[in-house]
């Protein structure tokens, strides 16, 4: 007994020094330009998705068929979102093709099949990939409005996506947000989109 905590021990300390060893000699290659191995990849993805399933799944999706629910979420999604996760008719921006993980295009793939996974996602946020807890500045019936929203987007065309966001009411939602104009436009400048680039930026 007291040999095999001995040899155990010994393999712990053997793994904690290879794996200082691997984290001094700066093996480890964090460029968001440079993919993981795909081992790594297949790991993290793993991860990632048991992590969302088990935690999603208790989750009760409210009805999601409502007009006014689907609005508000386009203006949200219109203001928050796009930068990252485009609209339909929309070209790449710099943070979509730059970012690793690359964000999915939800003009595409929409909410996926699983509306309590999405939720999810936009409340909490996933570590380490730019895909940030959006639940710390917005109520839960304003993301709902996005997964509802987010339902619709793939059978969008750029028109309908244009007038669906025209009759919202454009950013909003429920505590944290600015009311101010300057947010907005601030928002949709950082985020590439709506007016362009702010003048100066050329490349
Ligand atoms: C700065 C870029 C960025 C912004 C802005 C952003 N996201 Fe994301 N989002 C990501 C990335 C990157 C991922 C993928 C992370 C991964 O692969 O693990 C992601 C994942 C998601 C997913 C899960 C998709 C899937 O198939 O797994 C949803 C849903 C989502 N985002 C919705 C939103 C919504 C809604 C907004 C706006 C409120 C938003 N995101 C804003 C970067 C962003």
């Amino acid at each position: 007994m007291k040999r095999t905590i001995k040899t155990l021990a010994l393999a712990g300390l053997m793994v904690a020094a290879g794996v200082s060893g691997v984290v001094y000699t700066g093996m480890v290659n964090v460029a968001a330009d440079d993919p993981h191995h795909a081992l790594v990849h297949a790991f993290l993805t793993a991860a990632r998705d048991r992590s969302i399933e088990i935690r999603a799944r208790d989750i009760p999706v409210p009805p999601l068929d409502n007009a006014e629910l689907i609005r508000a979420g386009a203006g949200n999604y219109d203001a928050m979102c796009v930068g990252c996760h485009l609209a339909p008719g929309m070209a790449n921006t710099e943070l979509s093709q730059a970012l690793y993980p690359a964000p999915p295009n939800l003009s595409r793939q929409g909410v996926g099949g699983d509306p309590a996974a999405a939720f999810w996602v936009i409340k909490h946020g996933i570590k380490a990939t730019g895909m940030a807890a959006w639940g710390k500045s917005m109520s839960d019936e304003h993301i709902w409005g996005m997964v509802a929203f987010l339902q619709q987007l793939p059978e969008l065309d750029a028109d309908d996506y244009r007038q669906l966001v025209a009759s919202s009411d454009g950013h909003q939602h429920g505590g944290g947000e600015s009311t101010s104009q300057g947010h907005e436009e601030e928002v949709a400048e950082e985020e590439g989109h709506g007016h362009g680039h702010a003048e100066g930026h050329a490349h």
